[in-house]
């Protein structure tokens, strides 16, 4: 799918110029005012008055994402025009212009049409600015277009697969051209990596293992401007991740160390270290879960393709900023070389840990990629991981969880995931809940009860963040949707490419 930015001089009733774009169907919203303005009202002078017929007699609903589409329209070049309606206030939520933009782009896919003109570019929304209606116009329509197909014999895939659109254009006002093209860049750039953490997530464990992505990150580095390193279990023995083993033995499957650095700025610039969480398959082990969903473990590697789906994003933006990813990657599963409850193991740190529930292994994975997260020397450091079942019962699927006790960055991070609407939430890490973690055998337990588990998670990784600012995402409940829409969201990458864009500033 190709996106371009077309521009044109807006401001002037240049409807002749833009009504005869040759385009499989053309997109215009319609605010339901007492007047059509804008594109909207260009286009019914075009017509003769035919778009505010069709407000007044309620074919084309009021309610926000409505859509009518009309064939043949005389006085418009294309032979399709979709009308969207984007409700009845002039300044725009949102979350109504994605939605509206969502039931549009549905509406083009459900068509033949091999290109499209999206013309919804310069409608005003609240608190956005053009470049903001570019680049989501982009990923919702990426979104919609993601299919997929790789473990489907061709004939399946291809029944699945009803879009059409090959070419979108957007067009803008010529004062607009520059941003938008900017914008336009990012938006592919952040879906192509959307869509890589989502095909990664969505890939079956027996496919999808640590070796299977230490391969996709060393492709990384074969096709962009990246360095990509992969730690094999004698490089991780070497260097002593005792706690990050003691999960990955319980397993048939090789762990794997994975560190990317991209260098986008001066080498004396502190990086930002993203550290995912990458357990291909988390059965809990001897703790063994419920058979029941079990299948969605697959997706505990959630924090891990997120980084390499954040780093597809910023090597195609050419991002100026200095990032470093940390993936530790293996499975968690029972058998006799496992994990057992009561186990003592020793950290990177040298902080021991008692093990008193094998499925809470995320945490120790975790820690010693955060104390390996030391030697970049980073400006901060952000975790990413599938970590707590209570954080989907406190949050449910709307908010990734988010932990810091360092209010600039937790405020980077809120900004960041309400601009790219890939909200986080601030939950407390109080020094109070520490006392759950108290452990009769070692430094740390790995479990601190069933009250505020994600708080208590966070409190065990933050004894192994103190070098530096540190945040913890918590994803267990955004990374994927259960249920018949089963899939991976490709989140928090729009949360973490846009944190990253505005530190880059
Ligand atoms: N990967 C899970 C967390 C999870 C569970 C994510 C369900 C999404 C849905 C994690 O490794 C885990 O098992 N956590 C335990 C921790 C507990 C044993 C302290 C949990 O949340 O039950
Ligand atoms: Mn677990
Ligand atoms: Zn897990």
């Amino acid at each position: 799918m190709i996106f371009n930015i077309e521009a044109f001089d807006l401001n002037k009733a240049a409807d002749s110029v833009l009504f005869n774009i040759k385009s499989d169907c053309i997109v215009v919203g319609i605010l339901h005012e007492k007047t059509l303005s804008g594109v909207a009202q260009m286009l019914n002078v075009a017509t003769k008055g035919l778009i505010s017929r069709l407000v007044k007699s309620g074919d084309l609903n009021a309610k926000a994402g409505s859509t009518l589409m009309l064939h043949e329209v005389a006085g418009v070049n294309a032979p399709r025009v979709l009308l969207v309606s984007l409700g009845k206030h002039n300044v725009l939520s949102p979350k109504t212009f994605i939605d509206a933009s969502s039931a549009a782009w549905r509406a083009v896919s459900a068509t033949r049409a091999t290109s499209a003109t999206w013309m919804l570019a310069q409608v005003a929304v609240n608190n956005r600015d053009i470049s903001w209606n570019v680049r989501i116009s982009v990923l919702t329509l990426r979104e919609l277009n993601y299919q997929y197909t790789q473990t489907k014999t061709k004939a399946a895939a291809d029944a699945d697969n009803d879009n059409a659109i090959k070419k979108v254009l957007i067009a803008v006002d010529h004062e607009y051209n520059q941003a938008c093209n900017t914008a336009l860049g990012e938006g592919v750039a952040i879906a192509n990596g959307i869509d890589l953490t989502r095909e990664l997530g969505n890939l079956p464990s027996n496919i999808c293992t640590p070796t299977y992505l230490a391969s996709i990150a060393k492709q990384l580095e074969n096709d962009w401007q990246l360095k990509v390193e992969v730690l094999d279990q004698k490089q991780i023995e070497t260097l002593k991740m005792g706690s990050f083993l003691s999960v990955a033995k319980g397993s048939a499957q090789a762990p794997k160390f994975i560190v990317l650095e991209y260098q986008g700025t001066s080498s004396n610039q502190a990086p930002v270290v993203l550290v995912g969480k990458g357990i291909t398959f988390d059965s809990g082990g001897i703790s063994i879960k419920l058979s029941e969903h079990m299948d969605e473990m697959k997706y505990d590697m959630c924090g891990a393709s997120a980084v390499l789906g954040t780093f597809r994003a910023i090597v195609e933006m050419h991002l100026k900023l200095n990032v470093v990813g940390l993936i530790p990657t293996c499975e968690n599963m029972p058998s006799g070389n496992a994990n057992k409850p009561g186990d003592v193991v020793t950290s990177l740190s040298g902080q021991t840990i008692e093990v008193l529930n094998t499925d809470a292994e995320g945490r120790l994975v975790l820690c010693d990629a955060l104390t390996y997260a030391e030697r970049f020397k980073p400006a901060a450091v952000i975790d990413i991981a599938s970590l707590t079942g209570a954080c989907v019962i406190a949050l449910g699927h709307h908010n990734s969880g988010l932990f810091s006790r360092n209010d600039a960055l937790a405020n980077m991070l809120l900004t960041a995931g309400l601009y790219a609407s890939d909200p986080v939430w601030r939950l407390p890490l109080d020094e109070e809940y520490q006392d759950q973690l108290k452990s009769n055998f070692a430094d740390i337990s790995n479990t601190g009860g069933r009250s505020a588990g994600s708080i208590t998670a966070a409190c065990f990784l933050s004894r192994f963040a103190q070098a530096y600012p540190w945040a913890h995402l918590d994803i267990a409940g955004t990374a994927w949707k259960g249920g018949r829409e089963k899939g991976a969201t490709g989140r928090p990458v729009p949360l973490l490419t846009q944190f990253l864009i505005d530190r880059a500033k």
